[in-house]
């Protein structure tokens, strides 16, 4: 059976996707800082490793623990993240600066500690989680939207370098989906709601915000798209989860860009 290491498997897509994947029979590690919410990850059969993906020694630790344990990695999924939304302008950037740290580094840094297992090894699989906004940016997601679009890049390059390893590069881009990733944006965004500026507009995005998500469905469908990219002989380059991110990235294609940005802003009461 397969070992496989989730980072952000302390919450949401990871710790639903670590469930589903050891019930199957995988062995999971799951990786994130709170290692007290992975215990049910545990309780089942699972692995929990603290790990900080913005820090290169928990990184290298939680994988050397991995190798000499089970002596591979056959499957990596990039998973841990969060969103910094905010407007360009006022954003600090050392908030943006974290975003990119996370997202973007976090995602290369374990790449880069799993990849020479896999070399070894000549096959495995990385799995990034990309999302809509990869693919789509719209105001207030600057800062989230192009980091996501940077792990679209870096995924097209690094699919095309390691092919020859037998190792595949898989991108998943969902739309919304009801985790702890509202609360977590909602949180930073309320700490920018006395901007002088924009203030009123970044309240009138947290709120239509905080509706989608009241309204947004349960993992389970990014869940089995992560686990049917892993038991496919030929997993597809990407897999869009959902049906907003289909017509969100579909609407961005036949739309003009003037265009787009008025849906964007009406569909976030920015107009
Ligand atoms: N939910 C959506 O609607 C949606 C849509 C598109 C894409 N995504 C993407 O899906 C991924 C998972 O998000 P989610 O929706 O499952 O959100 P979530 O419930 O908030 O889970 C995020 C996970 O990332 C981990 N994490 C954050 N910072 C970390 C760090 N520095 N080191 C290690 N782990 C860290 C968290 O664990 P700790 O805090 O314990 O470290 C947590 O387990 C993210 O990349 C997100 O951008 C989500």
């Amino acid at each position: 059976m397969k070992t496989i290491l989730i980072t952000g498997a302390s919450s949401g897509f990871g710790k639903l996707a670590a469930k589903q994947l050891i019930k199957k029979g995988y062995t999971v590690y799951g990786a994130a800082r709170r290692i007290g919410q992975m215990q049910d990850l545990v309780d089942l059969g699972g692995h929990a490793i603290e790990m900080d993906v913005t820090n290169d020694e928990s990184v290298k630790e939680g994988v050397a623990q991995i190798t000499k344990d089970q002596g591979k990695i056959d499957v990596l999924i990039n998973n841990a993240g969060y969103a910094q939304y905010g407007i360009v302008e006022t954003t600090d950037l050392e908030h943006a600066k974290r975003q990119y740290e996370v997202n973007v580094f976090g995602l290369v840094r374990v790449s880069q500690a799993v990849l020479p297992h896999m070399r070894k090894q000549m096959s495995g699989q990385i799995i990034n989680l990309s999302s809509v906004a990869g693919k789509v940016s719209f105001p207030m997601a600057g800062w989230y939207a192009s980091s996501k679009y940077a792990v679209e890049a870096i995924s097209d390059a690094m699919r095309a370098e390691v092919k020859g390893f037998g190792i595949k590069v898989v991108i998943v881009e969902p739309g919304t989906f009801k985790t702890g990733f509202d609360d977590v944006a909602v949180d930073e965004l309320e700490k920018l709601a006395n901007d002088k500026v924009y203030g009123d507009k970044i309240k009138s995005f947290k709120n239509r915000f905080s509706e989608m998500y009241q309204k947004a469905p349960t993992p389970e469908p990014v869940i089995n798209v992560l686990e049917k990219a892993i038991t496919s002989k030929k997993p597809k380059t990407r897999y869009k989860v959902g049906m907003d991110s289909k017509m969100a990235i579909m609407m961005k294609g036949l739309l003009s860009d003037k265009a787009f940005d008025n849906v964007m802003l009406n569909q976030f009461g920015l107009k």
